[in-house]
């Protein structure tokens, strides 16, 4: 993955947890890179041995990992480095997310190897909506579900993502029963 989205995890660590700690995470992770460089591309491993590492020095889960770095993606990387681009997938947490399946077509333009991941809506009412997610890769259901809250916190809109349907259970693709306002509360 590029490196934005390791440079990302650094300042989620370091900004919450400190220097010392993404110190012990990178070399626990065996990553030996002093400043990731945002427009190169990285091995996917390397993300997923930081998350694995950060999980093991911070005593934390995958699983909340990933929760808190979907919503510092949306939160301070995508709304503060790539606002017009954020303000253009949309007015409300329901318009971003019908749009959603179009958002990487316009990230692609920056970071041409970017390999995507492929969205789509069913279902979409008033207060929720069915999210698909399509992935060559494992293990980022959790990230989803992250990146849905920091939606919600971005447009004030307190939403929840509830997993329906598991790639990593046999599913052909996750499902997430998005709701949002009154109905996520
Ligand atoms: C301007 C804001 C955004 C930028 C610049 C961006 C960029 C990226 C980049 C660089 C990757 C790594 C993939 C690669 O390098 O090949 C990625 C992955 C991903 N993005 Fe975005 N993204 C943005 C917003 C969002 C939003 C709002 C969502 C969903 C709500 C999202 C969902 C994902 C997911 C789930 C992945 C993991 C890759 C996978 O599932 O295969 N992104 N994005």
């Amino acid at each position: 993955m590029y490196g934005l989205v390791n440079k990302a995890i650094e300042d989620l660590v370091v900004t919450h947890f400190g220097e010392d700690k993404w110190e012990a995470i990178k070399s626990k992770a065996g990553v030996d890179v002093d400043v990731f460089v945002s427009n190169e591309a990285y091995p996917d491993d390397m993300t997923y041995d930081l998350v694995s590492a950060a999980s093991e020095v911070l005593g934390a889960s995958a699983s909340s990992i990933l929760i808190a770095f979907g919503e510092h993606w949306v939160l301070e990387t995508a709304a503060k480095s790539y606002g017009a681009m954020m303000k253009a997938g949309g007015g409300s947490l329901k318009e971003f997310l019908v749009n959603l399946p179009n958002f990487h077509t316009r990230v692609q333009m920056i970071y041409p190897k970017l390999q995507p991941p492929r969205f789509e809506c069913s279902d979409v009412g008033g207060n929720s909506l069915t999210l698909h997610y399509f992935t060559h890769r494992l293990g980022l259901t959790d990230f989803v579900v992250g990146l849905v809250q920091g939606l919600g916190k971005l447009y004030s809109t307190p939403a929840t993502a509830t997993v329906t349907a598991a790639k990593s259970a046999g599913a052909d693709h996750d499902v997430f029963e998005v709701t949002w306002g009154a109905a996520a509360a």
